[in-house]
Parts: structure tokens; C-alpha cells; sequence
């Protein structure tokens, strides 16, 4: 009779602890996803980081969250941060591309794995993260250079000279975008990259940039403006007023803000690239699939549209960024 008992309270201890354990709502909840943001320096990066926190929160995660605020040492130090404390995924927007293999490394030895987001980190090394999610900057280049060799193609002007702001360097996007667009442009004979200054992706620090080669005379013979982002197309813009300059040039700004898309059907600038900030759903369902065991492809793309004085501008969807 007492060997009986105890075998029955086995089987229900064993039956109960099972139930426990196939909740899986309440098994996501105990899950720590570290996301380390690069910074705060376009409002492109402000939709960009609420997306993102917004879908992992509504998938249940715990959000350990760190902005490095634009400084790439500190934002290796916040993945650091997340490895020791044992976090169970890492999503990494990172800022700079280099730097990133021993410490994706270290993660590695730790069973954490990493999923890059927006842009993009150098190394050979696939082992080191599961997938990258983001937009093709080199695309987004090539689609700004393509509208500047239509919009010339039946110009007779021998020489078309361009002034390209550039984002950070060491950064992705920057590298990208500017081979892109020169890849593309290098099709024209006529058009070349004449000058060039470099603005961080802050619309300040593009506004001190620029006037400063407007005082040096640097854009005298500019027929195009060709800006890694809006906040510096934006700042591009404030130096131009200020020096009561005439708007003359033909403008292509990438990442798609509400403020550039006004300015596009006002007609002060002609082509607006889009960068998607709105990742966040993809990068939740991919660290989802993740922990389901499922299949992750190695890249996954963000789609992103062009729009120009050349379209409807009437049909274009609200910004909300
Ligand atoms: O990495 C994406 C770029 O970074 C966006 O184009 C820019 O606005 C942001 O700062």
C-alpha cells in the first residue's frame, strides 16, 4: 500500500512539473534580450529604437537596454555589460564597423548569440552572429546616383559637379552609401564627386560643416547635393539661409523624415531615398524564431521605397518619423 502511494505522488509530481514547464508565454517572459543602441543622433534613430523596443516588449521580453550615445567604446562596454550579466540574446545596433570580433567572441564562448541590426559589422566571420537585419546602404547610394543621371540625361551641361555630406566615418552606411552613389553616378562621365565634408549624421554639425565651405568658397561651381541623411540635408539647408544663399542645387537626401518629405512637395529638394527605421517587428519574430529553434536566414532585408519630384507625391504614407 505505501509503495503504491509513493508511486502515485511520483507520477502526479512528474504530470504537474510537465504542465509547468509548456507554458511557453510564461518561459518567454523569463527571457533577456540586451539591446544596445548606437545613439540618438537623427530622429530616424529615435523610430528606429522605439520600434524595436516596442516589438520585443510586446513579444514579452525583458528589454536589458543601452544607448552609447554615438561613443563607440562605450557601446563596447554595454555589450560587455550584457555578457556578464548572462543575458539570453543581444541585439546590437552597432555604430562603428570595426572592433566588433572579440567581444562577438567572447559572447560566443558564453552561448549568448547576437543578431546585428541596421548596420553592419566587419568581419568574415558569419559564426560570430546569427543574422544581420537592416537596409542595403549600398542600394540606398545607388538609388540617389540614379536619380542624378536621369535628371541630367537630356541636359546638354558638360560637366555636372556634385557635393556629397558624408555620415561618420568608420560607419557602414557612410562606406555604402558613398560607393554606391559613385558607382552609379561613374556611369556619366560628367558627373563627378567634387567636394566633399563630413557631418556625423547631426544636423549641427552639417549646418558647421557647410558654412564653413561656403565661406571657403567650396561651393561655387556645385550643381548637386548628395547627403548620407536628412538631419544634414536639414543642416545643410539652415547654413544655405543664414547666408541668404538661393536654393539652386539639385538636392537627394536618404532616410525619408516627415520634415524632407514637406520640403520635397515644396519642391526644395528633389529626391528623398528612404531608409526603413520601422525594423522592430522583423528583429522580434527573428529572435522568436530564434528561441523556437527555427531556421534564420543569414541576411535579412529591410525594404525601402524612392521618393522624387519624378512621382505622385500625393500618395506618399504618412511619415510618423
Ligand atoms: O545607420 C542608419 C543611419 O544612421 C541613418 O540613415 C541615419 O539617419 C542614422 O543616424
Amino acid at each position: 500500500m505505501k509503495k503504491r502511494i509513493i508511486i502515485l505522488f511520483v507520477i502526479i509530481c512528474f504530470l504537474t512539473a510537465g504542465c509547468g514547464k509548456s507554458d511557453p508565454a510564461e518561459k518567454q517572459q523569463e527571457l533577456t534580450i540586451g539591446f544596445s543602441q548606437a545613439g540618438t543622433e537623427s530622429n530616424w534613430r529615435k523610430a528606429q529604437n522605439k520600434s524595436i523596443n516596442e516589438e520585443l516588449k510586446k513579444k514579452n521580453y525583458q528589454v536589458m537596454y543601452r544607448n552609447s550615445f554615438s561613443d563607440p567604446k562605450q557601446q563596447m562596454q554595454d555589450v560587455m555589460t550584457f555578457i556578464a550579466y548572462q543575458v539570453d540574446l543581444i541585439v546590437l545596433s552597432p555604430i562603428e564597423e570595426n572592433g566588433w570580433e572579440s567581444i562577438l567572441e567572447e559572447a560566443k564562448q558564453a552561448k549568448i548569440p547576437v543578431i546585428i541590426v541596421d548596420r553592419n559589422i566587419a568581419t568574415n566571420r558569419k559564426d560570430l552572429y546569427l543574422t544581420h537585419i537592416g537596409s542595403s546602404f549600398k542600394a540606398q547610394g545607388g538609388r540617389a546616383g540614379l536619380y542624378v543621371t536621369n535628371h541630367y540625361q537630356k541636359e546638354e551641361q558638360d560637366t555636372i559637379n556634385v557635393f556629397e555630406i558624408k555620415g561618420s566615418e568608420h560607419t557602414s552606411p557612410t562606406r555604402l552609401r558613398h560607393d554606391g552613389f559613385a558607382e552609379t553616378v561613374g556611369r556619366d562621365p560628367r558627373i563627378k564627386i567634387t567636394q566633399s565634408i563630413t557631418g556625423d549624421f547631426i544636423r549641427l554639425k552639417s549646418k558647421e560643416a557647410f558654412s564653413k565651405a561656403i565661406d571657403e568658397g567650396q561651393l561655387n561651381d556645385i550643381d548637386v547635393l548628395f547627403s548620407h541623411n536628412d538631419e544634414m540635408t536639414l543642416g545643410a539647408l539652415d547654413a544655405l539661409k543664414d547666408h541668404q544663399i538661393e536654393n539652386k542645387f539639385v538636392i537627394v537626401s536618404i532616410d525619408a523624415q516627415k520634415e524632407m518629405i514637406d520640403l520635397l512637395k515644396s519642391g526644395q529638394v528633389n529626391c528623398v531615398v528612404e531608409c526603413n527605421p520601422f525594423m522592430g517587428n522583423l528583429v522580434a519574430t527573428t529572435v522568436k524564431r530564434y528561441f523556437e529553434k527555427a531556421t534564420i536566414p543569414e541576411d535579412i532585408y529591410v525594404s525601402d521605397t524612392v521618393f522624387s519630384d519624378q512621382n505622385d507625391l500625393g500618395t506618399i504614407p504618412p511619415r510618423n518619423y
